[in-house]
């Protein structure tokens, strides 16, 4: 049998960040023509069209199957097995992109060389820093003319505040593009247009030294090169692994992605430098990787990825030991045994049906509603996984239904749509209203759609008077019972039971922490 240590330490998980339109999806495509995963490359182009406008990924989602949330592509390279976890490029699914990050154990950042660093980056990053999660640069679009590589750095680190170590660096840019200069293994890769590089058709010289560069790019260019170099690495920090660990520390590379140029470096060092499956804590203790038995946590649940077969799955990051198809899990949250028969693996190609995982690997299990984004599977240990937390909604409406008749299947839709994470459910203590609250406007047509593509639900939003909400906890059970009477018309359950602050406005909520000091409002509920 597979060793667990070593399957663990085969495996490198990660996700990409990016500023929409700085190359995410394209560089996604090159890194699974590595990988050898070619038949991937259009669903993964398909997807893109997702965040231009709500109709037209909602016609693709249903045509295709695609959703515009994460998926999980797998591929092997080099002795590794690659996770790549996809982040949705719209600013609305933030939630979820903030969840799968709590899945990986590195990122990778891409930057268009002519915008830098941009809004969405900036955002992405502050959620790595919260967990240290080590992040690789990627400067994308070398050739088309953009800045100066030495003042993005700058900005790199000013900005994002995080040390800068060139790994790669360009020669040229634009319609002058030649190549890059590897600066660790003093290796020259050249550009040529056109042509959309493997490892095989590359010319790569072994030294700007190498007689034969000169003949390529000319002497004064080759001049150029040497005075920059000089400066560089005179300028910038060298690469340090400890650092890079630390989260404190970016390499960064430039290249085309486009072109497929300057991206085999990148995934080259990434396997060999970026971090195996780490432990992770939990409410009890730490777990390691290479213990035996199978860990894992659910971070994230989707619908209808088979159009065939209108399956919810929830997807799973295994932390520790070895699953196997068929076996027997603790549901630690329902206190009940699991038996995990069809669950699937997220090959390249297509899901299948996993005959094992190791600590890194993801895989989906069949949901029917019993399965909760940020549970816990275990072996039988009863413990649950921290730091997936849900976040308070900023937006409200109240579902309100064309036909009465269909009030059951609107509270079915509801709910179920909460569990997947991206919208919340709420129903007031003293109303019949169903309101649901989310982080992004385009949720609430997304939620509409799906109720009347998937529950025949005919249901319209409107405003309603919330601004936001609070889970609401006491230790003491006497002072939560007054606090429930007296605050009633402001109280509701979510999805999933707990007691919630339905504030009618910032100052109401404000007075309400006054007044009752014992009671704690929480913007983030902890799934445990
Ligand atoms: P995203 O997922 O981060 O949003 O970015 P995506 O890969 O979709 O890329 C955004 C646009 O940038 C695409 O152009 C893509 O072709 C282009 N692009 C990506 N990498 C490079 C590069 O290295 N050089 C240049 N010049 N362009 C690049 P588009 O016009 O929006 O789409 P398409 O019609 O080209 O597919």
């Amino acid at each position: 049998m597979p060793d667990v240590a070593a399957e663990a330490a085969r495996r490198r998980t990660f996700a990409i960040i990016s500023h929409p339109d700085a190359g995410k999806t394209t560089l996604t495509e090159k890194l699974l023509l590595f990988g050898g995963a070619i038949q991937m490359a259009g669903s993964v182009k398909g997807r893109k069209a997702a965040r231009h406008a709500t109709s037209d990924w909602m016609k693709l989602e249903q045509e295709r199957g695609i959703s515009v949330t994460s998926s999980v592509m797998q591929f092997p390279y080099e002795g590794r097995v690659v996770n790549l976890l996809d982040t949705p490029g719209h600013a609305d699914f933030g939630e979820d992109t903030y969840r799968v990050l709590t899945a990986v154990d590195s990122a990778l950042m891409v930057i268009d060389v002519a915008k830098g660093v941009e809004e969405r980056t900036i955002k992405l990053m502050e959620v790595c820093r919260m967990r240290d999660t080590p992040i690789m640069t990627f400067i994308n679009k070398l050739d088309r003319e953009g800045r100066e590589p030495i003042e993005l750095l700058d900005e790199v680190e000013s900005v994002l505040g995080i040390q800068c170590a060139p790994v790669t660096w360009p020669i040229g840019m634009g319609k002058r593009l030649k190549g890059v200069v590897h600066l660790i293994t003093g290796e020259v890769h050249l550009y040529e247009q056109g042509r959309n590089f493997t490892r095989q058709d590359s010319t790569i010289f072994p030294s700007i030294d190498d007689p034969g560069l000169e003949a390529r790019i000319g002497a004064d260019m080759l001049a150029g090169l040497r005075d920059e170099l000089e400066l560089v690495q005179g300028a910038s920090h060298a690469f340090d692994a400890q650092e890079y660990l630390a989260g404190r520390q970016t390499p960064v590379f430039f290249g085309s992605a486009v072109n497929n140029f300057g991206v085999q470096p990148l995934l080259d060092f990434f396997v060999r430098h970026a971090p195996p499956p780490q432990p992770r804590a939990t409410t009890d203790r730490v777990v390691a990787p290479a213990e035996p038995k199978l860990t894992g946590f659910v971070f994230k649940i989707q619908a209808n990825m088979d159009p065939q077969h209108r399956d919810r799955v929830a997807f799973m990051r295994v932390c520790s030991g070895r699953f196997e198809a068929g076996m027997k899990t603790f549901h630690v949250r329902t206190g009940k045994d699991m038996k995990l028969a069809n669950a699937l693996t997220f090959m390249a190609s297509d899901r299948e049906i996993a005959a094992e995982a190791y600590p890194g690997d993801v895989i989906g299990i069949h949901n029917h509603g019993t399965i909760s984004i940020g549970d816990t599977f275990t072996e039988g240990e009863q413990f649950a996984f921290t730091g997936i937390p849900n976040f308070a909604p900023e937006l409200f409406r109240r579902a309100r239904l064309r036909d009465p008749l269909r009030l059951k299947q609107l509270q079915k839709g509801l709910a179920q749509l909460s569990e997947e994470g991206a919208t919340q459910f709420f129903r007031p203590l003293m109303s019949n209203d169903l309101i649901l609250g989310a982080v992004g406007v385009l949720q609430f047509d997304v939620a509409a759609y799906r109720l009347k593509a998937e529950y025949g639900v005919d249901a319209i939003f409107e405003p309603v008077g919330v601004v936001t909400t609070r889970w609401v906890h006491c230790d003491s059970e006497r002072k939560l019972e007054e606090f429930r009477e007296k605050n009633a018309t402001n109280l509701g359950i979510d999805a999933a039971g707990e007691l919630v602050y339905l504030a009618p406005t910032r100052v109401n909520l404000q007075l309400a922490q006054e007044r009752w000091p014992d009671v704690r409002f929480d913007a983030t509920r902890e799934q445990a």
